[in-house]
């Protein structure tokens, strides 16, 4: 339960975008919750990619920690891990996954 709460606490602090921005954070050099927001917000929405992203080809997106540095740069709005688009077949995000993903580079 307290794991639990502390996910919530997390989640709910990540959208008040920018209250808890570190200035010259970086990529989880902020706040240090990337690990946590990465499993709340990303990895719902990147299940279906694994199986072509969970090894060599970039973007990793099976953990925080193996996601390239590139997909975790400000501004989350022009990453091309929110831009890239439909690709291999593959239908991309939807604008509000967009904003999701976005939002939560940019709490990074
Ligand atoms: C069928 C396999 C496949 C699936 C499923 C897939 N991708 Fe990809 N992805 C690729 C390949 C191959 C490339 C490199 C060639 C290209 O851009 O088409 C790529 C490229 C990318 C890039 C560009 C990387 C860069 O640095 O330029 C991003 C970002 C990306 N994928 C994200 C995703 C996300 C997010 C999903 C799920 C919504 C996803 N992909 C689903 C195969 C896949």
């Amino acid at each position: 339960m307290v794991a639990r709460f502390a996910v919530i606490a997390v989640l709910l602090g990540g959208c008040s975008v920018g209250a808890v921005e570190t200035p010259g954070g970086g990529p989880d050099g902020g706040n240090n919750n990337g690990a946590a927001t990465f499993t709340s917000m990303v990895s719902p929405l990147v299940t279906r990619c694994l199986g072509c992203h969970s090894g060599v080809q970039m973007p990793t997106l099976s953990s925080f920690n193996n996601l390239q540095a590139k997909y975790k740069a400000a501004p989350g709005t022009t990453n091309v891990l929110v831009t890239k688009g439909d690709h291999q077949g593959t239908t991309y995000f939807t604008p509000a996954e967009q904003t999701t993903i976005a939002a939560w580079i940019d709490s990074l």
